[in-house]
């Protein structure tokens, strides 16, 4: 499988702070890798290095490398507008826009102008939804607020607004944490079908939706990778005793 993602030597800094060490990790093209660890250990921090969110945080620096099919997402000839359109992102809190659940999903391709006519972006949004596993449920009132849905509705509406644009790959911070059971359980098979045609790289508290949704996981500690192999490795026989004390339960 090619790699879509790859980070090299990545160091970052809050100010004086340093918050993540010498990072290296390779992603798949299509495929679904989870980064655990304890809470503070620089897991969103890197995330946010992959669609450069951490450019909107004052005194934040980075160093090191990061390559999207090749091409340095921090060079300076980069358009920021295509990189956020090919590396999407869906945050811990649904945060669908105050509009209707159709605009949300519009919202996307009418800024990147990903259609001709009104069926054509009527048809980009049905299929969105579809995909995000919402259709069936919101078809017949496209037009009410999306803000109206119940916390995991909004979530799917997110995830749909993501899609919509076509991006490659698609990042989730802690997607599940504000949702419950059920809804998770949605989330989670949703996560499972979109990793035949996306990259998806997922931050998770939860060890057992790691195991469950991941192929690879990559354990954190103190802004350093520990340990980063095939997830059922990770969760079976660590090589490293810090993983294997995390997944045991004896911190974090
Ligand atoms: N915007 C910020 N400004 C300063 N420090 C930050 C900021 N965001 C995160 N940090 C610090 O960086 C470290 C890593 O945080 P974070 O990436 O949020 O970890 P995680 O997602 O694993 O909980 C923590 O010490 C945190 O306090
Ligand atoms: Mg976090």
């Amino acid at each position: 499988m090619t790699t879509k993602i790859s980070a090299k030597n990545i160091n970052l800094f809050y100010g004086q702070k340093q918050a993540l060490f010498d990072i290296n990790l390779d992603f798949k093209e299509h495929s679904t890798t989870a980064l655990i660890g304890p809470s503070g250990c620089g897991k969103s921090s890197f995330l946010r290095c992959i669609n450069r969110m951490n450019d909107t945080i004052s005194g934040c620096s980075i160093n090191g490398e990061i390559r999207l099919d090749g091409q340095d997402i921090y060079s300076r000839d980069l358009d920021l507008v295509l990189l956020r359109a090919s590396v999407g992102m869906v945050f811990q809190k649904p945060n669908p826009f105050p509009k209707s659940i159709y605009e949300n999903v519009a919202y996307g391709p009418r800024i990147h102008g990903l259609f001709n006519s009104k069926s054509d972006l009527d048809e980009i949004v049905e299929k969105s939804l579809t995909r995000a596993g919402l259709w069936g449920e919101v078809k017949d009132r496209l037009n009410d607020q999306a803000t109206g849905l119940s916390g995991g509705q909004q979530q799917r509406l997110c995830i749909a607004r993501t899609i919509a644009i076509e991006p490659e790959v698609i990042l989730m911070d802690e997607p599940c944490s504000a949702l419950d059971p059920i809804a998770t359980a949605k989330i989670e098979e949703l996560i499972d079908e979109l990793s035949q045609n996306f990259t998806i790289i997922i931050v998770t508290h939860s060890m057992q939706q790691a195991a469950r949704i991941s192929s690879m996981t990559a354990f954190f500690n103190m802004g350093k990778v520990i340990e980063y192999d095939i997830t059922d490795k990770i969760f079976t026989n660590p090589t490293n005793q810090q993983t294997q004390d995390y997944i045991t339960g004896r911190f974090g």
